[in-house]
């Protein structure tokens, strides 16, 4: 396994790899302010995460590489009822890509939401032109299933995305 949940002794190392990435990960991210480079905009989001994984709204997961961490990927807005759908978000730091790591952590990740929480779909978007994270979607077999305008606003503008969806191939009715 090369994914594992969050707690809150991560903060200082994922500070110090979005600072290290901050220019790598600019064009598919909000833009950020200065404070979010440090421990402590860290711990408090890995707070509100770990709270939420308690509530169970969503599964705040480490990448590892080793003993580092090389990013993360978290299973996002867990829908309950008639929905039982969650969206999937990931990045690597710069230096860790290339290596199949996203597209490891992918496979975990959907193991783990289509056993231990049992959803019936996965959703992600990516920006039109993001060629490696859909790659990273369709090695998985997750498909387009169109274009959600203006969805996200990404550097400083509200971009359209790419919308794919999985299905949970142990539930067909
Ligand atoms: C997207 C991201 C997670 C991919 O991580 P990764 O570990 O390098 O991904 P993998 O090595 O598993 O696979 C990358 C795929 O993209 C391909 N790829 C990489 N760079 C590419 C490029 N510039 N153009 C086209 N394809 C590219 C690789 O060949 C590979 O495809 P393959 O499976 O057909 O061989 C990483 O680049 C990243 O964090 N990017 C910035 C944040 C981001 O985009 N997050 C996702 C938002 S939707």
């Amino acid at each position: 396994m090369i994914t594992r949940i969050a707690s809150l002794d991560d903060a200082e190392e994922l500070a110090e790899l979005a600072h290290a990435s901050r220019d790598f990960l600019a064009p598919w991210e909000p833009i950020r302010d200065e404070s979010f480079y440090t421990a402590a905009a860290q711990r408090s989001f890995l707070e509100h995460n770990l709270d939420a994984y308690a509530r169970g709204a969503m599964v705040p997961l480490i990448i590892t590489d080793g003993d580092r961490i090389a990013g993360r990927i978290n299973i996002n807005d867990i829908v309950r009822g008639a929905a039982q759908f969650a969206h999937i978000g990931y990045f690597l730091g710069q230096q860790y890509t290339g290596r199949g790591l996203a597209s490891r952590a992918l496979g975990e990740a959907i193991a783990h939401a289509f056993t231990v929480l049992d959803l019936h779909r996965l959703q992600a978007g990516t920006l039109l032109h993001n060629t490696p994270s859909q790659r990273v979607l369709a090695r998985h077999g997750f498909e387009p299933f169109g274009v959600a305008p203006r969805y996200l606003r990404i550097a400083g503008r509200w971009q359209d995305h790419v919308l794919f969806h999985l299905f949970n191939p142990a539930q067909s009715d």
